[in-house]
C-alpha cells in the first residue's frame, strides 16, 4: 500500500477520545474510540471528569488506530485534530496532543470543526450527492445544514436553546434512566409501537431554527400532574409505572420526529435544487428517526443518508476525513491552533 498523504484524525471534543487513519485511496483503514461511561452516574457529562479521561487516553487511542492501519508515525503525512466546539478542557487534549505530534514529528497540522465533521460522517460510507440538506443532532448541538460540496456548507437553523440529544437525555434523567437517555427512550417507545398517547405541543413557528426547551418543559409538567414528578425533590414518583414511562418516551420521540420531518419539509421548499438528505450526530443513532426521514425524502424523490451508528456518535474517522479534504484543498493550520469560537 502507498503509505503517503496519510491523515491521521484526533477527537477528543466532549467524553469521546477517537482516533482514525485515512488514506485518500483507500478510505479510512482505522479507527479507535474510547467511550467514557462513568458520566451515566452523573445524568451528564462531567467536564472535568472528561478531561481527565481523555488524558488517560488519548496516547493508547492513537498508537492502536495507526497499529490497526499497520503504519508507524513516520508514515503519517498530516495531523487533522478537533479544534472547535467542544468542552474546553476536552478539546485542549486533543489539540496539545496534535500539535506536540505535529511539532516533534514535523507534519503538517490540521484544526477540524467538530460540527463539520458530523456534516461528512456520511461519506464515510457513502458517496452523497451535492447539495443536500443535513440535520445534525447530538447531546450538545442541533442545527441544519445545505451541503454544497466538502468545505462548503451553509447553516440554515440552529437550536435556540437544547440540543435534541438533551431532551432525550434530560426526560430520561427524569424519569431515573442514565445518561445517555437516547437508547432507552427509544426501547421504550419501541416497546409500544411509537404511539403518541400523551401529544406533546409541536412547535407553530415556522422558521428552520429549532427549539427543544418547550417540549421538555411540557413533559416535565406532564409527569408532574400525573403525580409522577416532584418539582421540590426532583424525585420520580412512579418507578414502577412501566406504561407511564413507555408512553412518554415514544411521545416525546415521535414529537421529535415530527419536528426533524417539518423543518426538513420547510428547508426542501426552499432548496428545491437538492438531491439527498442526511441525518448525522449521536441521535441520528435511531433508527425511528432515521425512518422517518428515510420515508419523507423516497417520497419527494430524495435519497437518504445517515452514517452507521459508530460514525454517528463521535468519532476520529470523521475528522480524518475532513482533514483529508482541508489538506487537498491546501488548508493548513499552525501551531498557534486554539479551541476558541
Ligand atoms: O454526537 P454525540 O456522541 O455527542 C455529542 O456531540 O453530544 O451524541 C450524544 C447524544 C446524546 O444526547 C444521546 O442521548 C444521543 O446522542 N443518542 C440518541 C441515541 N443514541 C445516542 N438519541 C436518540 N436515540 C438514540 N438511539
Ligand atoms: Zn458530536
Amino acid at each position: 500500500m502507498k503509505k503517503n498523504l496519510l491523515i491521521l484524525g484526533i477527537e477528543t471534543s466532549c467524553d469521546e477520545t477517537g482516533a482514525a487513519v485515512y488514506h485518500p485511496e483507500f478510505g479510512l483503514i482505522s479507527h479507535a474510540l474510547f467511550s467514557q461511561d462513568h458520566h451515566k452516574y452523573f445524568g451528564g457529562v462531567i467536564p472535568e471528569l472528561a478531561s481527565r479521561s481523555q488524558l488517560e487516553k488519548i496516547t493508547i487511542i492513537v498508537q492502536q488506530a495507526l497499529h490497526d492501519a499497520n503504519v508507524s508515525l513516520q508514515d503519517i503525512d498530516a495531523i487533522a485534530v478537533t479544534n472547535k466546539p467542544g468542552l474546553a478542557g476536552s478539546l485542549l487534549v486533543g489539540v496539545c496532543f496534535a500539535k506536540a505530534l505535529a511539532w516533534t514529528e514535523n507534519k503538517k497540522l490540521i484544526g477540524v470543526n467538530h460540527l463539520e465533521g458530523h456534516a461528512f460522517s456520511p461519506f464515510l460510507e457513502h458517496c452523497v450527492p451535492f447539495p443536500h440538506l443535513s440535520i445534525s443532532a447530538s447531546g450538545g448541538h442541533t442545527a441544519l445544514y445545505r451541503v454544497d460540496g466538502f468545505g462548503d456548507f451553509t447553516l440554515l437553523g440552529q437550536t435556540l436553546d437544547d440540543a435534541a440529544g438533551e431532551a432525550f437525555d434530560k426526560v430520561a434523567k427524569m424519569m431515573n434512566y442514565p445518561y445517555p437517555g437516547g437508547p432507552i427512550i427509544e426501547k421504550l417507545a419501541q416497546e409500544i409501537h411509537f404511539s403518541d398517547t400523551r401529544s406533546y405541543p409541536r412547535p407553530k413557528e415556522k422558521t428552520l431554527n429549532f427549539s427543544f426547551s418547550g417540549l421538555k418543559t411540557a413533559v416535565l409538567y406532564d409527569l408532574v400532574d400525573q403525580g409522577a414528578y416532584d418539582l421540590h425533590t426532583r424525585e420520580f414518583l412512579r418507578p414502577e409505572d412501566h406504561r407511564l414511562k413507555q408512553e412518554v418516551a415514544s411521545s416525546l420521540l415521535v414529537c421529535i420526529g415530527d419536528i426533524f420531518e417539518q423543518k426538513i419539509a420547510l428547508a426542501y421548499k426552499q432548496h428545491q435544487d437538492i438531491k439527498a438528505i442526511t441525518l448525522v450526530g449521536g441521535v441520528a443513532c435511531n433508527k425511528y428517526l432515521r425512518q422517518r426521514l428515510s420515508t419523507w425524502s423516497n417520497n419527494h424523490n430524495l435519497v437518504f443518508y445517515a452514517p452507521s451508528p459508530q460514525f454517528c456518535t463521535d468519532n476520529g474517522a470523521m475528522i480524518a476525513l475532513v482533514g483529508y479534504h482541508k489538506a487537498h484543498r491546501g488548508e493548513f493550520s499552525n501551531l498557534l491552533l486554539d479551541i476558541f469560537e
